[in-house]
């Protein structure tokens, strides 16, 4: 297999104002400012899951993008946790805190609404995309409850998926990860699906979009030698699903 490119392509900005915490989000993702006068919805890579949860979304993002589908832009965020002092919230403070250096934004699309199945319509062809790609990645954040999903001048915009690719959590058991069947009961679009598709992904899509993430997510990760060698793992579990 040719070596995954080992420069994540992601434009990186720096934090210059942080603007209100997203208290809507678990992982209490942060508004900010950044130098390139973009509003950025970062998440911290001292939350949770860390860094893995920053991986799965820039990986998801390049394999949803290669498929047709909307993800806002990623961009690796430089935040100094200094610059959350006035943020009363002690736990925002603890997640800047143990956020220093690099972390993941997302263009923040200003005035979408969160997608609600019975206010908004979307071509089935769509749908059944969004449930294609969500089975590829195990996907189980795309319910009634919790679409994480905006519409956006009309558009669909798929974001937050940090708990995707959940093999990366335990690599030694990851070969079941890929036979493991996808359950749609809970999926928002089970019901606009209604489109037969068949969206396809080439060895050279997945290894762009491992290729984004950056060197420094992937270091020292146990029972691999180097970001090469984890990139290629992504790459060869991703492409073991597909095939099924
Ligand atoms: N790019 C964006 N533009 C506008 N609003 C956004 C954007 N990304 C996230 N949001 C808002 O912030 C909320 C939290 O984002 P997200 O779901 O990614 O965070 P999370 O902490 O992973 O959430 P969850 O509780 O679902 O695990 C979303 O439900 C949405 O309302
Ligand atoms: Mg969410």
């Amino acid at each position: 297999m040719a070596r995954a490119s080992v420069a994540s392509v992601l434009r990186t900005v720096t934090a210059t104002r942080y603007v209100t915490p997203f208290r809507e989000g678990g992982s209490l993702p942060g508004l900010m400012e950044a130098d390139d006068l973009g509003t950025y919805v970062v998440k911290y890579v001292g939350a949770g899951q860390g860094r893995k949860t920053l991986v799965a979304e820039i990986i998801c993002a390049g394999l949803a993008r290669a498929v047709g589908l909307r993800v806002p832009e990623l961009v690796l965020v430089e935040v100094d946790p200094e610059l959350g002092r006035s943020e009363p919230d002690e736990e925002v403070q603890d997640l800047l805190k143990a956020s220093g250096g690099l972390n993941l934004g997302m263009d923040f699309l200003p005035g979408s609404l969160g997608f609600d199945p019975l206010a908004h319509r979307i071509d089935p062809g769509e749908a059944a995309t969004v449930v294609w790609f969500d089975a590829l990645v195990g996907n189980v954040d795309r319910s009634w409850r919790n679409p994480n999903m905006l519409m956006w001048h009309r558009q669909l915009w798929l974001i937050d998926h940090g708990a995707c690719l959940t093999f990366h959590h335990a690599w030694s058991r990851a070969g079941s990860w890929a036979e493991k069947p996808y359950d749609t009961g809970n999926h928002v679009l089970r019901d606009m699906a209604t489109a037969d598709v068949s969206p396809t992904l080439t060895q050279d899509q997945v290894q762009a979009a491992v290729a984004d993430v950056p060197n420094l997510w992937l270091e020292d990760e146990e029972g691999f030698d180097s970001p090469g060698a984890v990139r290629e793992a992504y790459v060869e579990q991703i492409l073991r699903r597909l095939a099924r």
